[in-house]
């Protein structure tokens, strides 16, 4: 049974925290876009561990993990990653670990170019995390960028990052932004890459013959889909297909080896960074900020929060694909008296079912909301999901109707443990 794991909402999701739980059945764990933008908190045995580029199977034992060819990699990023997960009692090995030789590299400049871009931007800015997401991503399409492979070639590398960096410093100096020497970025780079070498494979083949000899794959989306390049509010998303198909192309496994969908989402809604926000409600944020919840792990930023929105949802599990759903955080609203699920979008007078392309739209998106009393009970104790109150079970009834797709997963915590099957 081959799975994908996505987001249905704008990332932070819960993903890393399914990803861990279901890779005790799992052989092979295979992250396919996105780089170290993502954070992925798993709390396991009393120990909080934050993922960046490392896939969430790597805290098991035994599992192989890949970072397919469809993610950028930064170099240096990772190399820190390893060290502090490593420092954190885990092993990462290059039988544990395999890199696609194709992931294209995010550099320095990348991060120093993702800068300029939002400064150029001004108030119109995306509020991206600033890791040269973007930038790699539109090297990669411009045909103009290194991947792991190239990095073998010395030579080849040096004299196309020697034309890049150029290229880039004429930019950044125009921002007053860091500029760049090419023999300190190939000095910074090789550093890391001899850390990483080890782990390159060809992953392609890798996972095809996991596939073939009938293993069990999971894969670990980054993002969520209203942060997906095509599918999402664009242009306030990130640079990558970060919807089902993205694991696809992301690690060469075609969609015939595709069994199930995992759409992952909070009981209610969170953002990090700018754009619409249709559901976004400040009482609702102030509350779960004051009980410590919904600060980004990777950029530490306060998210935005808002209630369900199903118009969202609905959307996401129609383009994912979805077979099931994993509700995350439902002990976030364990204290609130009446909850409330947007339903569609009033759009001058007009009710959407689905969200709309153009982007003057969302501005003017007035959500429809039905209310639903609260359970107003603690649920992290719950074990099973009988065992969740009963308004629970009944706003998590309602979701799975106005989504279209059946519950197969409760969070009730952050801890491993506290993930409900239904
Ligand atoms: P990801 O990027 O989709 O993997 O999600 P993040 O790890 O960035 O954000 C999800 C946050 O919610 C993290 O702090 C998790 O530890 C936490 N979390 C996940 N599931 C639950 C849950 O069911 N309840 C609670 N309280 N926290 C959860
Ligand atoms: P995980 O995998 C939440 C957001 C940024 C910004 C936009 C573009 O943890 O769910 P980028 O740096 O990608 O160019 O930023 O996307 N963003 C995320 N928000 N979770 C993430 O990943 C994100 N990765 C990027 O905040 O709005
Ligand atoms: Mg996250």
């Amino acid at each position: 049974m081959n799975t994908i794991i996505t987001g249905l909402q704008w990332g932070d999701e819960g993903k890393g925290k399914i990803v861990d739980y279901l890779t005790e059945d799992t052989d092979v764990v295979i992250r396919g876009q996105g780089g170290n933008n993502a954070g992925h908190t798993v709390i396991a045995k009393g120990t909080k561990y934050v993922l960046h580029l490392l896939p969430s199977g790597i805290l098991w034992d035994n599992k192989i993990n890949v970072i397919g060819n469809g993610v950028v990699c930064d170099p240096v990023g990772l190399c820190e990653e390893i060290t502090r997960i490593e420092a954190q009692g885990i092993s990462i090995t290059p039988e544990k670990l395999l890199i696609s030789e194709r992931t294209h590299v995010v550099f320095p400049f990348h991060k120093e170019l993702d800068a300029a871009r939002e400064a150029a931007l001004g108030d119109a800015k995306i509020g991206t995390t600033k890791r040269g997401i973007g930038p790699a991503y539109a090297d990669k399409i411009n045909r103009c960028g290194l991947r792991m492979a190239d990095l073998l070639d010395r030579d080849f590398t040096t004299t196309t990052l020697e034309r890049r960096i150029t290229e880039a410093n004429e930019v950044l100096a125009k921002f007053d932004l860091q500029t760049f020497e090419a023999d300190d970025v190939i000095q910074e780079i090789y550093t890391a890459f001899e850390r990483i070498r080890p782990h390159l494979a060809n992953t392609i083949e890798v996972v095809h013959k996991a596939w073939k000899e009938g293993k069990t794959l999971l894969f670990e989306g980054a993002q969520g889909t209203l942060l997906d390049i095509d599918f999402g509010t664009y242009p306030f998303v990130t640079s990558s297909n970060t919807t089902a198909g993205g694991s696809c192309t992301g690690s060469g496994l075609p969609p015939t080896a595709i069994d199930s969908v995992i759409g992952v989402c909070k009981a209610y809604t969170t953002r990090v960074g700018a754009g619409p926000f249709p559901t976004g409600d400040e009482e609702l944020s102030e509350y779960l900020h004051s009980l410590g919840r919904e600060f980004g792990a990777t950029t530490g930023r306060p998210r935005g929060c808002g209630w369900l929105d199903t118009v969202l949802l609905r959307f996401a599990c129609m383009v994912n694909g979805v077979t099931g759903l994993a509700v995350t955080n439902v002990d976030g609203l364990d204290k609130y008296e009446t909850l409330k699920i947007c339903t569609g979008y009033d759009i001058d007078g007009t009710i959407h079912k689905l969200p709309p392309a153009d982007r003057s739209f969302w501005d003017r998106a007035v959500p429809v909301y039905e209310e639903i009393d609260g359970w107003q009970s603690d649920t992290t104790g719950c074990t099973t999901y009988d065992q969740l109150p009963e308004n629970a079970k009944a706003y998590l009834t309602r979701l799975g109707e106005l989504c279209g797709a059946p519950i197969a997963f409760v969070g009730v915590g952050p801890d491993r443990t506290q993930t409900l099957v239904v």
